[in-house]
């Protein structure tokens, strides 16, 4: 199952007025791999996870999922069809309890087919992935706690068990580190790392220590475009990428 490509966008394009925040872009996700997208502040990362999650509409451009052409459709329906998102903003309801907050994600984006089942069923399926989620982000200690007061760290962690309560095969991941200090930031690395396995993963992320311990696969974007795309390494050393966003930092 390591060489399929489950999820592949083809030349996507999205225009703000006479701004293209992403300018065909194309992107391949294949299971058991990272891809980590990198570029600077207003790049266009966001917007093209976005458009990979059905959150927005491509101007032009396709995009397929497990082969189904799903360019278009709602965000609930293209959840339903296995891709899960995390948002660089927070998404979480924070006077609710880590698990309320688990349990309504992954009731909220159940699949259908609980409708035609028995309620209690549907109720207990909702709440072993729910329970599965909240296990594998490694926050079964915390299920008690109110998701205000934990600590940032445990909230990302939160974030990425609301986002895995529905079972998905892709994961798109917007800056999942993003504010982290340098314990909790090795801890989301190896969360990361456990995932990769079992799901094909996009990484929108500005921690390079992280993305270099990650990607698979390293795409830049600056202005919408896509400057260099391959394998990490190569990509670093990119005369053109190390000019336009790595510096002489890396
Ligand atoms: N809904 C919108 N309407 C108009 N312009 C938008 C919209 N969303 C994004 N943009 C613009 O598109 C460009 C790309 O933004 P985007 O948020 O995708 O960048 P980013 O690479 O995620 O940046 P950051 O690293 O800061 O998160 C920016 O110029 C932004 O202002
Ligand atoms: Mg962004």
């Amino acid at each position: 199952m390591t060489n399929e490509v489950l999820l592949s966008a083809r030349q996507l394009t999205k225009r703000f007025g006479g701004l293209a925040a992403v300018n065909e872009v194309s992107v391949d996700l294949w299971q058991g791999r990272i891809h980590a997208v990198i570029g600077p502040n207003g790049a266009g990362k966001s917007t093209l996870t976005n458009l990979l999650s059905g959150d927005l509409p491509p101007t032009t451009g396709t995009v397929t999922l497990g082969g189904a052409d799903v360019t278009g459709h709602k965000p609930e329906k293209i959840s339903r069809c296995g891709l899960g998102r995390s948002y660089q903003k927070t998404n979480i309801f924070l006077p609710f309890t880590v698990w309320d907050n688990v349990r309504l994600a992954a009731q909220s984006r159940a699949p259908q087919a609980w409708r035609w089942l028995s309620r209690a069923t549907g109720f207990a399926q909702t709440n072993e992935r729910a329970e599965r989620a909240l296990e594998l982000a490694g926050l079964t200690p915390r299920r008690n706690a109110v998701a205000g007061i934990i600590s940032h760290g445990e909230q990302r962690q939160l974030e990425i068990a609301m986002t895995l309560a529905t079972e998905p095969q892709v994961l798109l991941l917007d800056e999942p580190l993003a504010g982290m200090g340098v314990a909790e930031a090795e801890r989301m690395v190896q969360l990361l790392l456990k995932l990769k396995q079992a799901h094909a993963m996009m990484l929108v992320e500005h921690d390079m220590d992280a993305v270099f311990a990650l990607a698979d696969h390293l795409t830049v974007m600056v202005n919408g475009q896509v400057i260099a795309s391959g394998l990490p390494a190569a990509v670093r050393g990119d005369s053109a990428v190390q000019a336009a966003y790595l510096g002489e930092e890396h």
